[in-house]
């Protein structure tokens, strides 16, 4: 995989897609719209809202598979099972928390449901991980809200463009 390609991984997090009692909308949804963006979608998984499930597979994305994003769709909720951001939360070394900051004051002009997301989102090595929620319709608004800084932001992260503003390396491509 070359260093300049924007790779990312999507993660649908569900028991019943897990378990094919429910087809995944929504992975498919995010896998699109972040290769409509230029994004290379080299990794995806269907997993059940376990813990240490979830844990496992970020860390394979981020540490193993190395890639630039990892997207999560599911269990960002109010019920029992919703336990994606903790287990996010678990592994990322630095939180970044304007990425679900944007997605909820983009989803709070469709919803006052909006504040019920959960999502979180944070920097593990040279990954960025970002929870969506688990409806397509949710997770296509929330990705929405944030995809089109989400490259600046993997920029900075691997030393690919200096800092922001900075005329020098914005005009020199590496
Ligand atoms: N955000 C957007 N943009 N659009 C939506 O339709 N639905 C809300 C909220 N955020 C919604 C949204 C609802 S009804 C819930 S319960 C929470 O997301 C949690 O959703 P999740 O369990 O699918 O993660």
């Amino acid at each position: 995989m070359s260093d300049m390609t924007y790779s990312a991984a999507v993660i649908t997090v569900s028991d019943k897609g897990a378990q094919g009692l429910r087809a995944d909308t929504s992975g498919p949804a995010l896998t699109a719209m972040l290769t409509e963006a230029g994004w290379s979608v080299d990794y995806t998984e269907i997993i059940p809202d376990d813990y240490d499930k979830i844990r496992q597979t970020l860390l394979h994305c981020a540490d193993d598979l190395h890639v630039c994003l990892v997207c999560t769709t599911g269990g960002t909720g109010f019920s029992p099972r919703d336990i994606t951001p903790e287990a996010t939360k678990s592994v990322i070394e630095r939180e970044c928390p304007g990425i679900p900051e944007a997605m909820r004051a983009e989803s709070l002009k469709i919803t006052p449901r909006g504040c019920l997301s959960r999502e979180a989102a944070g920097i593990r090595g040279e990954t960025l991980i970002v929870n969506c929620p688990g409806s397509e319709k949710a997770a296509r608004e929330c990705l929405g809200a944030v995809i089109g800084a989400l490259r600046h932001g993997v920029d900075i992260l691997r030393g690919r463009s200096g800092e922001c503003g900075s005329h020098h390396h914005e005009h020199h491509h590496h």
